[in-house]
């Protein structure tokens, strides 16, 4: 099967902090790729906007080699015509060298796109400037990066600022988990199927687990991280996304409104989380990396690396079926995935059933995308009637074809921001009650300096994570590979 691609409208993309880490690993390699697959047609300009002094030949030449990094297919043609759509501004964020050399830069008929690969602390001061230089019109997006605020007032304060220069359908919100393909498998796959959505409420439905767990630790990022933590970091954003996609109604059409209208009420149904339903972790030294102390060369840090918590939604659906979600850096493997972990047989008609588990469904996000049903069947052979285990198994990958290139969830968000398609951004108002929903818990922990538990690099999170699942007579699905 092969992927079909239609061509977006001629735009003007200008990339903030093009020299960045995001713009490099990410961003320029994705409007590559897409260009390469046809998406971006001829007349499509890419202007990188940062401080650096360079001009149009010295960021062709640094794109060139970015891709060389990021994009090792990028050659001969297809790089010599990519090359040709790109400009360079050098601009002060803060200052005003270079704002009058923007509008110059900008066509009057095409879609223009600010996206600000900056730090938090420059969105609002580099929408005010793009709105003083007369370069906003109606055809313009504005693109923004998490962390979108680091508390409720914070984000408040940021939606503010950013709607004195653009209308809340010109602010494209990145939870780059949305522009995931499996994170968009989700709907399709409760609201595109008739099977499972009778099931997928509080009478068939045990619990809900949630897992994003990363085998890296910081990474060169201790001074941001530390500042954040898990919960910031991961959870108020990605996290909350994936527990809204998975308890969310069906919303009445695939239309940006109508599905953020339905995740925001899945916010506003969580009950506030106990302080003992949450456990927060912090990585010892494993045998080649160091501790999170360590890595963040802050010894008396408090904040965590690790974070799990057993939520409720209190609603019609869900009353009574406990979602537990969990997400944390240095662990087993990188893995994400949703279980729906369904009740068990209300009778047991087989002797061995004492020991019966549910049914669960696995929708695996990464690394190897795809679904799996666990099912109870006979064990092969004569002799009674003994019963086993076996997964019924989908890998997307194997299933579509080889030759389904799943794209990076940059390339798939930058392409919806040029066409104008907002369903997989957040909203200001989903934004702001993440926050308002997460912030009261933060500020406990925060406030009683409590230290996170300390857990082995390479394991499965603090031995209270496991515990908070073990006195509900549950137990987490291993992390592995
Ligand atoms: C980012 C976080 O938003 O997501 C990082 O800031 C984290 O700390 C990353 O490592 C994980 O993304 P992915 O796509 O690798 O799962």
């Amino acid at each position: 099967m092969a992927s079909r691609v239609i061509p977006v409208s001629p735009f003007d993309l200008v990339l903030f902090g093009a020299t960045g880490d995001l713009a490099r690993r990410k961003i320029l390699p994705g409007l590559f790729h897409r260009f390469e697959a046809g998406q971006i047609p001829a007349g499509c300009r890419i202007i990188g906007a940062a401080r650096r002094e360079m001009d149009v030949a010295g960021f062709q030449t640094f794109v060139t080699s970015v891709l060389a990094e990021f994009a090792p297919r990028a050659r001969g043609k297809d790089l010599q015509q990519f090359l040709t759509m790109l400009d360079y501004v050098s601009v002060d964020a803060r200052g005003d060298r270079g704002w009058d050399i923007l509008p110059g830069k900008l066509r009057a008929d095409v879609v223009r796109a600010f996206y600000l690969s900056v730090g938090p602390a420059l969105f609002a001061e580099i929408a005010t400037r793009l709105s003083r230089a007369g370069v906003v019109t109606p055809n313009s997006r504005i693109v923004v990066e998490k962390p979108f605020g680091r508390d409720f007032d914070s984000a408040r304060a940021l939606n503010r600022e950013l709607r004195q220069c653009f209308a809340e359908g010109q602010i494209y919100r990145i939870d780059h988990y949305l522009g995931k393909e499996t994170v968009q498998n989700v709907m399709a796959l409760r609201f595109a199927n008739a099977l499972f959505e009778p099931l997928w409420n509080c009478q068939h439905i045990d619990h809900v687990q949630i897992t994003v767990a990363e085998s890296l630790g910081v990474e060169g990022r201790g001074a941001y991280y530390d500042h954040a933590g898990a919960a910031r970091d991961m959870f108020q954003n990605h996290l909350m996304q994936l527990l809204c996609l998975t308890a969310m109604e069906p919303p009445s059409r695939f239309e940006p409104n109508a599905v953020r209208d339905e995740k925001l009420k899945v916010i506003r149904a969580l009950d506030p989380v106990p302080q003992s339903d949450i456990v927060r972790g912090q990585y010892r030294a494993g045998v080649d990396s160091g501790s999170y102390l360590q890595d963040t060369g802050n010894p008396d840090s408090l904040t965590e690396s690790f974070v799990a918590m057993k939520l409720q939604v209190s609603n019609w659906r869900w009353a009574g079926t406990p979602f537990y979600l969990r997400t944390g850096k240095r662990l087993r493997a990188r893995l994400s995935e949703i279980a729906i972990i369904f009740r068990d047989p209300p009778h047991a008609i087989f002797p061995q059933m004492d020991n019966r588990r549910g049914n669960a469904l696995i929708i695996k996000l990464q690394p190897d995308e795809g679904i799996t049903l666990r099912m109870t069947i006979k064990e092969p052979g004569p002799g009674g009637m003994r019963l086993t285990e076996a997964p019924l198994d989908m890998t997307f990958a194997e299933a579509l074809g080889a030759e389904i290139k799943v794209p990076d969830a940059y390339e798939r968000l930058v392409m919806d921001v040029i066409r104008g398609d907002q369903t997989l951004f957040m909203r200001g108002d989903e934004v702001e009650a993440a926050w308002e929903w997460i912030d009261p818990m933060i500020r406990a922990w925060e406030e009683s300096e409590s230290r996170p538990a300390p857990y082995d690099s390479g394991g499965s999170g603090p031995e209270d994570a496991l515990m908070l699942m073990h006195r509900d007579g549950r137990r987490w699905r291993e992390i592995e590979a």
